[in-house]
């Protein structure tokens, strides 16, 4: 999506941290923005800090909530007309020990990290495809959506699943002039550590967590700046960039892992000619998409 102006986006835990640092690039470049959040006392303290402009509206929705979701999309058609931009960003974050997780942790994260994309794109995809305008979707992940990180499985599995979700999204979407891109921050300035408040009674826990979620580091001093993170994330959108790393430090970590990864493969097996054909086919269907891919990048 190479111009925003006047493009109307929908973002998720918009009140807060990383979404509102992309609702605020998203305004720079002259986009009308739904700001979207579970939190009413974030959605008033982000209100007063954008100050009053018609560009930018504010709706109180659990990602979760199927039909709110729903209806959310349809506030966001009836007050700015159209809809262009799916930010997917709520998230939490909780990982208790092995001997204390609970049914109700998983449900949370993946509830919300997951299926709170999910929920998005299955309100808001549809109105983007019905508008024939293209678009484009941009989902939170995490770099524990990339790497292995220890004591994070939960919140491992769902930002894993986000990006597979986006990178097959990407390839089947691009010949409808949708973009999909997922961002992968580390360690960013925002309330994360706080985010088992945000957690919805019927995810409570029988008992409270025994250590404290995420990593050690307190994210208010050593994270980077959500509005740095926001500007990087809009350029993603602007570029249709499929993979947007916005930390650096995590470059080593990652070739590691690929690398560990690409040495597993059996370097002397005779591969099946029925099985080489069937991929053969699979791979000529990405190699269609990429064409798209290529092609919206000239637009
Ligand atoms: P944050 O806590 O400051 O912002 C998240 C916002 O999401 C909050 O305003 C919260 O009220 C809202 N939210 C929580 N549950 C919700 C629900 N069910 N429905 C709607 N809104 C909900 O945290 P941050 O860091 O800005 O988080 C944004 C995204 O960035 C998340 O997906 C997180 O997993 C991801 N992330 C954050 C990192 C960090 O170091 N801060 C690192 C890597 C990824």
């Amino acid at each position: 999506m190479r111009i925003i102006f006047n493009k109307v986006a929908f973002v998720t835990g918009g009140a807060s941290g990383i979404g509102l640092g992309i609702v605020r690039r998203l305004l720079a470049h002259g986009a009308r923005v739904m700001v979207a959040d579970l939190r009413p006392d974030h959605l008033t303290q982000a209100r007063e800090l954008l100050g009053p402009t018609d560009s930018v509206a504010f709706l109180q929705v659990d990602v979760c909530d199927r039909a709110a979701m729903a209806a959310a999309a349809e506030t966001t058609l009836r007050h700015f007309g159209k809809v262009h931009i799916l930010v997917n960003n709520a998230g939490v974050g909780t990982c208790p020990a092995v001997e204390e997780m609970t049914y109700e942790d998983w449900d949370w994260v993946l509830g919300v990290n997951l299926g709170g994309v999910i929920n998005g794109i299955m309100s808001f995809l549809p109105h983007m495809l019905a508008q024939h305008e293209g678009g484009h979707i941009l989902s939170t992940a995490s770099m524990a959506g990339l790497i292995p990180t220890a004591n994070n499985f939960i919140y491992a599995a769902s930002k894993y699943g986000v990006r597979g979700l986006s990178d097959s999204l990407r390839l089947t979407l691009a010949s409808r002039g949708i973009g999909v891109s997922v961002l992968y921050p580390g360690l960013t300035r925002s309330r994360m550590l706080q985010s088992e408040e945000n957690r919805q009674p019927k995810f409570a826990r029988p008992s409270p967590v025994g250590r404290p979620p995420g990593p050690v580091t307190p994210l208010p001093e050593a994270g980077m700046d959500p509005n740095e993170v926001g500007e990087m994330a809009v350029e993603g959108i602007l570029h249709n960039t499929a993979y947007i790393l916005s930390h650096g430090e995590f470059h080593d970590e990652l070739a590691e892992h690929f690398g560990e990864i690409l040495r597993r493969f059996p370097h002397d097996q005779i591969i099946d000619p029925g099985r080489q054909m069937l991929e053969a086919a699979r791979r000529a269907e990405t190699a269609a998409a990429k064409r798209a891919l290529a092609s919206m990048d000239k637009l």
